[in-house]
Formats: structure tokens, sequence, C-alpha cells
């Protein structure tokens, strides 16, 4: 059973996510910003995930406070900034310091401090505990709508579904987003293999999707980022599927980096191409795809592999962690309140609302 985050007597423990899956190391922590470090480096990681660890970061930097209460504002002001600037692209995790900013707001002129940090806590657990039940909700939604569109070949035979970066219990806490819908699915006895793509330059495909597969026995092939298309023209691939760390509210999403290239080359061979998030990860007032910001990381992270000096040290490198795959590229957006086909700038504002 992976444990992928847990806060329990005022300490923070996670799984380290940058050994896996050669080395299953837990950590356990009660300074927050040994936790900010936690989500920039990526040992917690995944859209959602980054979310829960982001609120429950803030609480173990308000449980550090010794000042009085006159003193908590600037003290908060400086924690949420810190949080919020750990990794940019993953909305879920602004999507949590607001909640946690909107207790603040609303509680701390008629609260103890005590009680307010108390209000803080339960937030931040509810955070946890509505990702997980959104990944249930969504695998449900995410069934449903693959079952319809693949009909005709489930007739005769089961599905072959790609799909790429990690989107399962490590990265969210509950089953997952996208691998949560290939569980079930597999489940359900509607997949014949998942094809899961290594997700350079972290390998988040090849280290954490294929652990997490192996672990529920559900049979999977690797493959490197830029074999998609080439399995797709040989018929190896009825449908793709993922995650995303923002949507914008005309359904432009931003996820992996590599997601772009296997959806247009799914859209070229006319195959199916979903991605699958909760409503947290949907930021309505991005209007497109341009507007998200995108992370840049070390140059490192490519020049070198796990160590290992594979260019001189002054090649230059591009290190987008993410890109946006235009929603006309996708036949739907599965989230945890339904799924979403066609028109997006409608049916995602009705979501959020
Ligand atoms: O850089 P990462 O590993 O945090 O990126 C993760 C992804 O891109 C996932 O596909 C996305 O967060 C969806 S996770 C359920």
């Amino acid at each position: 059973m992976i444990d992928a985050i847990s806060f329990n007597d005022k300490t923070l423990r996670y799984l380290d996510q940058r050994y896996l899956p050669l080395r299953e190391e837990y950590v356990s922590t009660r300074d927050h910003q040994e936790a900010i470090e936690a989500i920039k480096t990526l040992a917690v990681r995944g859209a959602p995930l980054i979310g829960v660890a982001a609120a429950y970061t803030v609480i173990l930097g308000i449980n550090s406070f010794k000042g009085t209460k006159a003193e908590f504002p600037e003290f908060f002001g400086t924690l949420i900034t810190d949080v919020e600037a750990s990794r940019p692209t993953a909305v879920n995790l602004f999507f949590a310091t607001a909640r946690l900013k909107k207790v603040y707001d609303d509680h701390y002129e008629a609260d103890t401090i005590e009680t307010l940090f108390a209000k803080m806590l339960a937030a931040a657990r509810k955070i946890h505990d509505d990702e997980i039940a959104n990944c249930d909700a969504m695998s449900r939604h995410g069934v449903e709508l693959i079952k319809a569109d693949l009909a005709d070949i489930l007739k005769t035979r089961k599905l072959n579904v790609l799909t790429h970066c990690n989107t399962g219990t490590l990265a969210t806490g509950g089953s997952g987003t996208a691998l949560g819908v290939i569980k079930l699915a597999w489940q359900e006895g509607l997949i014949e293999r998942v094809i899961s793509a290594e997700s350079r330059p972290l390998l988040q495909g090849l280290r954490l999707t294929a652990w997490e597969l192996e672990q529920e026995k559900i049979p999977f092939i690797s493959i490197s980022d830029s074999s998609s298309a080439f399995l797709m023209q040989r018929g190896m691939i009825d449908f793709g599927i993922v995650g995303a760390d923002r949507i914008a509210a005309n359904g432009d999403t931003a996820n992996k980096i590599g997601t772009c290239a296997h959806a247009i080359s799914a859209w070229h061979h006319n195959i199916p191409f979903y991605i699958a998030a909760p409503v947290s990860t949907i930021d309505i007032t991005l209007s497109d795809g341009t507007q998200i910001p995108i992370e840049e990381r070390n140059a490192d992270e490519l020049r070198t592999i796990f160590g290992t000096q594979v260019a001189t040290p002054t090649t230059p490198v591009l290190n987008y962690a993410f890109d946006v795959t235009p929603g006309k590229y996708l036949r739907g957006i599965i989230t945890d309140k339904k799924a979403v086909v066609g028109n997006y700038v409608t049916e995602l504002k009705l979501l959020v609302e």
C-alpha cells in the first residue's frame, strides 16, 4: 500500500519519490522549509499531491510561529509567499493556499490564534480527503466515457492505452487521475495493456508509473517519449489518457512536457486522447493556454542522467517541465464532477461555479 503523504502529530510524512523505484524512503519533518524544498525538488510531486503538500506545509509553518496574535499577519503573508514560490505551474498549489488564506480572512479577527490554527488544519485535511474522493469520482466518469467512445473495439477485444508521466497514487494520494481511470478500467476488464511513456528528463513514467502498475499487477510496457506516433501508426494504441497541472478556461491543458506531441499524434491518427483532472486543476481566470506559467527547470536535469554527466556542463539547454496541449486535440476532459466533451468554454465555467 503506497502512502504518498500523511500528516499526524504535527509531522508531515512523505515518500521521497526521487529515489523510486530503487529505494523506498519515507521522510518525516516538522520544518516547513524542508517541506518547501521537497516540493521544489520533486520529492513530492504531481498536481493534486503538490496541493495537499502545500496545505500541510502551511500548517507546519504556522505551528512554528512563536509570536503574538498581532504579529501573525506578517508571518502568515511571508509563509504563503514562500510556499507559493515553490512550483509555478500546478494550480492545485494555489488552490490550496487560497483555501487556507480564506480561513485566515474569515476567522482571524474573531478567533484566538489556537482556534484559527485548528480551523486551518481542518481545512488542510479536507483538501487531502477531497483529492482522494475526487480520484474515485473521476475514475467512474472516465470509465463510462471510454466505454461509450470505444464501444466498437470493445465488442471484439480489450484496449491498449497510452499514458504519460505519473498520475497515480504517488501524484494524488488517492487512486490517481488518469492512472485512476486506467486502474478502474482494468478492474472492469477493459484494458489489454498500458503503454507508459518514460517522461524525460526525470522519468516519472519509467520509474513511478511502472512501479505503481507493477504493484497493481496491471500489464504494461514502457516506451521512450518519442515512440508514441509510431505505435499509433502501427495500430498499437487505442486511446491516450494523461493528467493535468493546469487547465485554462478554453480547455488548453498544461501537463508534463511531451504530452502535446502524444495528443497531436493521436489526433492525426483519429485516436481519442483524454485529460483526467479534478476541478481544482481548472484555472478559469486564464482564457487560454498561452497564459499558463510554465516552469523552466535546471539545465543539469538534462545534461546529467541521475548524477552522471552526459553532456558538457556548457551545453545550452532548454528544460521546460510542462507543455500546453490545445483543447482542440482533446476528445474530453474528465473531472470529478463530470466528463466534459466538446464545448469547454461553457462547460468548464459551469463546473467551477
Ligand atoms: O513535474 P511533476 O512530476 O510534478 O509533473 C506531474 C505531471 O505533469 C502530472 O501529469 C500532472 O501533475 C497530473 S498528476 C495527477
